[in-house]
């Protein structure tokens, strides 16, 4: 079945019109930026880190000196990017595009601090229209990142026309929990206690709400497998991670 392409836009449980989604989006990141990286490891208990190393197992880059060029979209401060770069050779490059100067500028610096200038770029810009030629890279990744995109649909398309043919997709995103019990003690966490974390640390638990809330309107997994098969991408798979909370989808430009 093919996920029915709805034109309702949600910001949380809101249901907002696309542009002023994104307006809000931008909101929520400027606010969270300078706090970002920490506030990751406190709100997943530093699973992030294991997650966002399953995704870069599955790009698997190579690790001799041929060229490798991958793009990283809402890349934000860079975390997929600089492991990346660790996983793969000398001829690995990334390029982190996302939608928010703030975001970047603390990629930027942290980049500059592990010497990775000239080796990771940091490029502003809209996964719904990116600023690069057809057919330009080998793989494309988007962590955390694809549940904020207003036009889902219209970023997917995006992805397929940057990849090369032989390219890989993989999306790194919370998912739906699908273990019994483990469901009840992860909407109490999220609900209760990262707002109230995000207070904590950032000032702004309505950030973090808006955060929480949009895990729980994204699609759920098959439906999100087969937006990502109707973009045109093939082999599309789905592996869940802790019991769903997230899920890595990937799929091939063939
Ligand atoms: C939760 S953060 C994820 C950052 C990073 N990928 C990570 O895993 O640590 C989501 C990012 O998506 C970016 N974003 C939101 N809408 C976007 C859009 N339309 N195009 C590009 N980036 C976008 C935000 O600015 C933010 O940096």
């Amino acid at each position: 079945m093919v996920w029915p392409m709805s034109n309702e836009t949600h910001f949380g449980f809101r249901e907002v019109d696309p542009s002023e989604k994104q307006g809000l989006v931008n909101e929520v990141f400027s606010s969270v930026a300078a706090r970002y990286d920490l506030m990751n490891d406190l709100m997943s208990a530093g699973l992030h880190r294991p997650w966002k190393d399953a995704l870069v197992n599955t790009v698997n880059p190579p690790r001799g000196d041929q060229p490798f060029k991958l793009l990283d979209v809402a890349g934000g401060t860079g975390d997929v990017s600089f492991r990346m770069i660790e996983a793969g050779g000398a001829g690995t490059r990334a390029t982190v595009c996302d939608i928010n100067a703030e975001m970047l500028e603390v990629g930027r610096q942290r980049a500059a601090k592990m010497g990775l200038d000239g080796v990771v770029d940091f490029i502003e810009g809209n996964a719904e229209k990116l600023p690069f030629p057809d057919k330009s890279f080998d793989a494309y990744t988007i962590a955390f990142g694809i549940r904020n995109v207003p036009r889902i649909d219209a970023g997917l398309k995006e992805a397929y026309r940057v990849l090369k043919p032989g390219g890989r997709f993989v999306c790194l995103e919370f998912s739906t929990v699908d273990v019994p019990g483990l469901d009840k003690i992860y909407d109490l966490y999220s609900f209760n206690v990262i707002p109230a974390m995000g207070r904590a640390v950032t000032g702004d638990a309505e950030s973090y709400k808006y955060l929480v809330e949009s895990i729980r309107k994204f699609p759920r997994p098959q439906a999100f497998a087969d937006m990502i098969s109707a973009a045109g991408f093939r082999r599309v798979n789905v592996m869940p991670m802790t019991g769903g909370i997230v899920a890595l989808h990937s799929g091939w430009r063939l």
